[in-house]
């Protein structure tokens, strides 16, 4: 098939950001609390086009041809600023990676600066990760193109939340949460994991129950008590404890979360070791999951402390699966943004 071809079939299905009466009109991805159901199942939907196009001999569509991404980390990241740059790549656009460690950054250069200095660049979309939450907000009052959330300090993750839903419904019979335990248990407090997976899982109608030593949930019951499902319908209410029995009794899906000693204060965990004692996942406490949960993370794994590595491997677990998740989803959100650019030119052309 030629190239052509190729990116007509994408786009036939994508319908150039338009399927089954979901049209996606988002400039930016910030976080899933913005998006609805259907617009969930429409990126659900694409990226179901997208591993299609990756089980490809050739793994390559030119739907965003000719189009400039760039990647701008403030903070360490492996797998999900090289899951992007796949991503982009896969899709045909131009990628540009900006490492803040060799940039004009540590001269001093703020970020309201270094994102005008890449629109004048020709950055088009940006992706963006920041150790302070709200950045990629600010970025998105001054960029002129699209901007995709990779994580903003305790914050958000939208598209990490995307990809974990995307592989739930690839394990759960018709790919359906309503009703289904999922337990998340580690450091919630200073996971911006958490917080998007809270808007996601909800809104899918999963059971959800956050998990972690009670230092590490704080706020958290404020939370699942007010809310009232807001503007949105679907996102709605949760459980929160510390017992972690109780979180993973016959659960659906358990998913582990690294302690992020990087943004904690002193205080909060007596030690590691203690941690992994009372609540790491070890084989015993996945027992208590249904015979066919599966076992989940983020990454990166500290192994031994928050999940044991028999666990970590064991099969029951799809972290890998979740990393290779990860291109798919984020071609469809590429390929989604492009197109609501495409879609707002065209408009304004209209006008
Ligand atoms: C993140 O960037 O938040 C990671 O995916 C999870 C972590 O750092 O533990």
């Amino acid at each position: 098939m030629s190239v052509e071809a190729e990116a007509a079939a994408v786009g036939r299905t994508a319908g150039h950001a338009r399927t089954q009466e979901v049209v996606w009109h988002h400039r930016h991805l910030l976080d899933v609390d913005v998006v609805t159901w259907p617009e969930i199942e429409l990126i659900m939907r694409t990226t179901d086009e997208m591993k299609g196009v990756l089980a490809r001999p050739i793994r390559k569509v030119p739907a965003l041809n000719g189009r400039r991404v760039t990647t701008l980390f403030y903070e360490a990241s492996t797998r999900t600023r090289v899951s992007f740059e796949t991503a982009a790549r896969n899709l045909s656009a131009d990628v540009v990676s900006v490492s803040t460690a060799t940039s004009s950054v540590t001269k001093g250069e703020s970020l309201v600066d270094t994102i005008r200095t890449l629109e004048a660049l020709g950055a088009e979309i940006l992706v963006m990760r920041h150790s302070v939450s709200g950045a990629p907000h600010l970025a998105a009052e001054i960029f002129g193109g699209h901007v995709l959330n990779g994580g903003d300090g305790w914050h958000a993750h939208p598209t990490q939340a995307l990809l974990d839903l995307y592989t739930m419904r690839q394990h759960l019979p018709d790919g359906d949460l309503r009703g289904r335990k999922v337990a998340i248990v580690g450091d919630i407090l200073h996971s911006r994991v958490a917080r998007s997976n809270i808007w996601s899982l909800t809104a899918a109608g999963a059971d959800l129950w956050l998990c972690g030593p009670a230092t590490l949930l704080r706020g958290m019951d404020r939370w699942a008590t007010a809310w009232d499902g807001g503007a949105i319908p679907g996102h709605g209410r949760f459980h929160v404890t510390s017992d972690v029995d109780a979180a993973v009794r016959d659960a659906d899906v358990v998913m582990a979360l690294r302690i992020q000693r990087e943004r904690m204060q002193g205080g909060l965990l007596p030690s590691l070791r203690e941690y992994a004692a009372r609540f790491g996942l070890n084989a015993e406490r996945v027992s208590l999951a249904k015979p066919e949960a599966i076992v989940m993370h983020p990454g990166p794994m500290n192994e031994g402390v928050e999940i044991a590595p028999d666990v970590a491997i064991s099969g029951r677990a799809v972290i890998t699966e979740q990393v290779a998740n990860g291109v798919a989803v984020r071609m469809a959100l590429l390929y989604l943004l492009a197109g609501a650019h495409e879609a707002a030119v065209g408009h304004e052309a209209a006008r």
